[in-house]
């Protein structure tokens, strides 16, 4: 039996070697004022981020992470995902234009490309079934033929309930018997190429959509009644989320094909779970854990993480619940929500933005005149709330506590702020007006948007983008000091 004490040397030298050390983040652009990307570069930088999870290509995004050495992973969104699986041509084009160029010309660190995102979630009813499979074999042949096989990996972020238990422990892990065969020539394809298994693991969702689960299991604390799964035992949900597809794996004969976890984390609004305690908890319990090494009772090892999200985006649709444009470690600004200790730097907690841009210190608020019952008020404040973002108002939210007056000031000022605080956005039926004074009460606040980022001029403009912005500049100054 000499061997085995061998063996496991052998694997730890390979994992040390093979895996990357450090946090990684999702970094999404739904926002209607995303932070410039030379900002959230620095901002991923100063806060020790070594990766960062992209749900396109986009240019000035892949530009902006030129020479940052951030290991990066590009995303294919699913509505391309039956243009590429139908086309080699499409796929070699892709790789070339969002790839390609940028490793050469950029230098940019890409070493993903993650192929859909979720595409076998049931709210999708089957639509990507058949594209993403020939899509990753075709973005595959395409890197290949670009001579970046080796360097850039494919993927395909999933749902967890691609996998699911047939006993309710980790050990009856095995695919969804529905997607049984797709799953299997996909884990055979990664295999084959080296390739990682990328899965999103929310135990915040279970406690959403299942009013029994036990709050204490989805947290690290180890408080939760232990679940025993023959020689293991479970006091997080993560642990035996993780492990039921580890087993799901070896039950396929696929028990070393590397893990990814695509997104991880906890919302802080929206919801009455979702809140800075349990978000601070959430989160920081996740990364003692995985900064502990010793991975899970079925996998022992670092574990590969993006936290879910960088940065809120009030743009994101909320069919899933008002929480979904609340799952930033930072606001939509840049500024932390809480102390959340990453290991990567020497300040203990992640730390904010450096220069963010606001506009004007003002606001839009009901008229102190106007009347609570004003046949308006009710089409003005869902007029607001339909193109702005109300979803910190309601039961359990850091708006919930505002009267009636409050929650329309809310809906007014959301509005006004997302139209860049032009006074056209304050006329609400002779119910609002503007304000100098911050109406922000309590953990509710009343927010000051930033300036908006005009990402695409600059690729419009493209090399002329440096000598033109400044003549422009000086034309507007001009014009304006006249
Ligand atoms: C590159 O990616 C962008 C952003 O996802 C996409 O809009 C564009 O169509 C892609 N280019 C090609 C040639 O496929
Ligand atoms: C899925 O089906 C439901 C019910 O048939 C429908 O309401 C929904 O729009 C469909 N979703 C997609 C993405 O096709
Ligand atoms: C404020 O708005 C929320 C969400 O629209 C609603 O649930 C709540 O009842 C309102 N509160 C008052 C006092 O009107
Ligand atoms: C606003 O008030 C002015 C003056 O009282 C009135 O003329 C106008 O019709 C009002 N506008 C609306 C949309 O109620």
């Amino acid at each position: 039996m000499a061997w085995f004490p061998m063996a496991v040397g052998f694997f730890s030298l390979i994992s040390m070697v093979c895996t990357v050390s450090g946090i990684g983040a999702n970094w999404g652009t739904q926002a209607t004022h995303p932070l410039p990307p030379d900002t959230v570069v620095r901002l991923l930088k100063q806060n020790g981020f070594q990766k960062v999870k992209l749900f396109d290509a986009d240019y000035d995004t892949l530009r902006s992470l030129s020479r940052s050495g951030i290991e990066v992973m590009v995303g294919i969104p699913n509505d391309m995902l039956a243009s590429l699986a139908s086309s080699m041509k499409a796929a070699e084009k892709w790789v070339a234009k969002n790839v390609s160029t940028h490793i050469s010309s950029n230098n940019v660190n890409i070493r993903y490309v993650a192929v859909g995102n979720e595409p076998f979630l049931e709210t999708y009813n089957g639509s990507f079934l058949r594209t993403t499979f020939p899509a990753l074999r075709n973005v595959q042949a395409a890197l290949k033929n670009a001579n970046l096989g080796n360097q850039v990996k494919v993927t395909v972020p999933l749902n967890a309930d691609v996998y699911e238990s047939s006993n309710g422990l980790p050990s009856g892990g095995d695919f969804r018997a529905d997607i049984h065969d797709l799953m299997l020539a996909i884990v055979k394809f990664l295999n084959d190429n080296s390739a990682p298994f990328t899965v999103n693991i929310y135990p915040f969702i279970s406690l959403y959509t299942d009013a029994n689960f036990p709050v204490e299991y989805a947290f690290f604390d180890g408080n939760a009644s232990p679940i025993v799964d023959g020689q293991a035992t479970y006091s997080n949900m993560f642990d035996a989320n993780y492990d039921t597809l580890v087993w799901a794996l070896k039950r396929n004969g696929f028990e070393n094909l590397p893990i990814i976890i695509g997104e991880i984390g906890w919302p802080t609004d929206g919801n009455r779970n979702a809140n800075l305690n349990y978000a601070q908890r959430f989160n920081q319990g996740f990364m003692s854990h995985i900064l502990g090494g010793n991975g899970t009772p079925m996998r022992a090892g670092p574990i590969d993480a993006y936290l879910f999200s960088l940065i809120d985006e009030d743009a994101k649709s909320i069919d899933p619940g008002n929480f979904e444009r609340h799952w930033g470690i930072f606001t939509f600004d840049g500024r932390p929500k809480y102390q959340l200790n990453l290991g990567a730097t020497n300040s203990g907690s992640v730390v904010a933005a450096q220069g963010v841009h606001y506009l004007e210190k003002k606001w839009c608020v009901m008229k102190p005149s106007a009347n609570l019952d004003d046949p308006q008020v009710a089409p003005s404040v869902s007029y607001a709330c339909g193109l702005a973002d109300c979803t910190s108002l309601g039961y359990g939210t850091t708006c919930g506590n505002l009267d009636a007056r409050g929650n329309i000031s809310y809906a007014f000022n959301s509005y006004y702020q997302k139209h860049n605080q032009l006074s056209s956005a304050c006329k609400f039926a002779n119910l609002s007006m503007i304000t100098k004074n911050d109406p922000t009460v309590g953990s509710c606040t009343f927010e000051i948007m930033i300036q908006p980022y005009y990402g695409g001029a600059e690729r419009i403009f493209g090399c002329l983008q440096k000598p033109l912005g400044f003549a422009m500049v000086h034309i507007l100054f001009l014009l304006t000091s006249l």
